[in-house]
């Protein structure tokens, strides 16, 4: 087993790279099974979702070779089975976009229910529907699901809520499908920006990804043929700016697009950190106790719900009280009771986590019960004064590339440590 030992305080100094999108590379990838060809993918992040993706897309017939650690050209001219691997399927959440692509693709698909953080409740109905609607047939037998469809017709589809899965997957689906699709009350996420910009530089004609009306004409076939660069990381970039205000350092985080990140930055000036916007990077510093704010998680553009535990941190450590009401996953508050662990005074009740900011956090052993909630335990670790040990880190490796390295280079006294 393996853990992250870190030695705090220290303010964080120094500049960051951001890498490519965790959360748009995890749909490009299965997206390429709608290519009758061969394409390049570029910024991949180097972490585990990708390599168990790619992994999924051989067993699929693709054949990938890396270029760099970032970088892969992948042939899905040849796919040769539809029946998913299910060990596989079931250790990540994007796994469920293999759905949308082979039922554009062939027709078929037999995949797990996918796995990934245990955030409450992760229902697929929304997925399910569009498909349905797009003509297939989706049955769902011992946690495996069967979807096919003879021929896929475009359709209108209205979202009932507002999700970044089922607006990709309904899109992935539906970019060969004959006739016009229309997604109403569509997520607006730049990593949705992202797969939409992707799947056109390879031929499809999609048209207002990033509003809340996406318009798919269908095309008879993607010839692939391409390089395509993922978008960068607005979460890690989050991450990172969040990070320099909690250990009150001074941060230039490269390769980010500052767009994406204005709600946080919002956020950021209202608790009195400082805030340099140069387009493609951005400089965070903040020399004093953060104040008090209240934050609630919203769709994009509003607070991303996975940057609301490293914001949890921010306001553990702020003069006065904060509020944070969680309106996107229910049991998103597992790692207050680890800041508690560390001297926290955090009561989550529900949906909503009140923050009796304390002067400092101390270090403790702690487990990250989810991907994010992992991150905030790093920036935990780092500000609290002592040492910390963070346990449970293959969630935290499925989403941040060499974490440790990264905060390392900034100034961390950062170890991982085989036990
Ligand atoms: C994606 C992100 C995840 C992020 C989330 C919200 C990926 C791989 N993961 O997850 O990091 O936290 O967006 O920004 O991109 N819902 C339904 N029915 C459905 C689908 C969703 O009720 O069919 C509900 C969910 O329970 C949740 C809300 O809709 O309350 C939003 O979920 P969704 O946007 O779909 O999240 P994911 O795509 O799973």
């Amino acid at each position: 087993m393996e853990k992250l030992v870190i030695k705090g305080p220290t303010p964080l100094k120094g500049e960051v790279t951001i890498s490519g999108a965790k959360n748009a590379a995890v749909a490009i990838l299965p997206a390429t099974l709608l290519i009758d060809g061969v394409c390049t993918i570029e910024n991949l992040p180097n972490i585990s979702d990708i390599k168990i993706s790619c992994e999924i897309l051989e067993q699929l017939g693709a054949k990938i070779t890396w270029n760099n650690e970032h970088s892969i050209t992948i042939d899905t001219t040849n796919i040769t089975t539809t029946k998913a691997p299910l060990d596989l399927t079931s250790k990540f959440r994007a796994s469920y976009y293999i759905i949308g692509a082979m039922l554009g693709r062939k027709g078929e698909i037999e995949v797990g229910m996918p796995g990934g953080c245990k955030l409450g409740a992760r229902p697929i109905d929304q997925h399910i529907k569009g498909f349905e609607m797009l003509g297939a047939t989706v049955n769902l037998e011992k946690g495996t699901i069967y979807a096919k469809a003879k021929k896929l017709k475009a359709a209108p589809i209205y979202m009932d809520i507002v999700s970044v899965g089922a607006t990709i997957n309904v899109m992935l689906a539906s970019v060969l499908a004959k006739g016009t699709t229309t997604i109403d009350n569509a997520a607006k996420e730049p990593h949705i920006v992202d797969v939409a910009n992707f799947l056109n530089t390879m031929g499809a004609d999609i048209r207002g990804a990033g509003t809340d009306v996406i318009k798919i004409n269908g095309v008879e076939k993607l010839n692939g043929g391409c390089t395509y660069s993922v978008v960068p990381d607005q979460i890690e970039a989050g991450t990172f700016m969040l990070a320099a205000v909690a250990t009150r350092g001074d941060l230039t985080l490269k390769n980010c697009i500052t767009k994406h990140l204005e709600s946080i930055t919002a956020k950021i000036v209202e608790v009195g950190g400082n805030v340099e916007d140069n387009g493609d990077s951005i400089r965070i510093w903040c020399n004093k106790r953060p104040n008090n704010a209240n934050i609630k998680t919203l769709p994009y553009p509003g607070f991303p719900t996975d940057l609301q535990p490293q914001m949890g941190v921010v306001l553990a450590l702020a003069n006065g009280t904060s509020v944070i009401n969680e309106s996107i996953w229910e049991s998103r508050f597992q790692y207050t009771e680890e800041l508690n662990k560390m001297g926290a005074k955090i009561t989550a009740q529900g949906k909503t986590a009140f923050f009796e900011g304390v002067k400092k956090l101390y270090g403790a052993p702690v487990y990250s019960s989810d991907l994010r909630a992992g991150a905030a335990l790093v920036i935990a670790g780092t500000a609290a004064e002592g040492e910390t040990e963070i346990y449970n880190l293959e969630h935290i490796d499925r989403g941040y590339e060499n974490i440790e390295e990264k905060f390392r280079k900034i100034g961390a006294k950062i170890e991982r440590v085989k036990e």
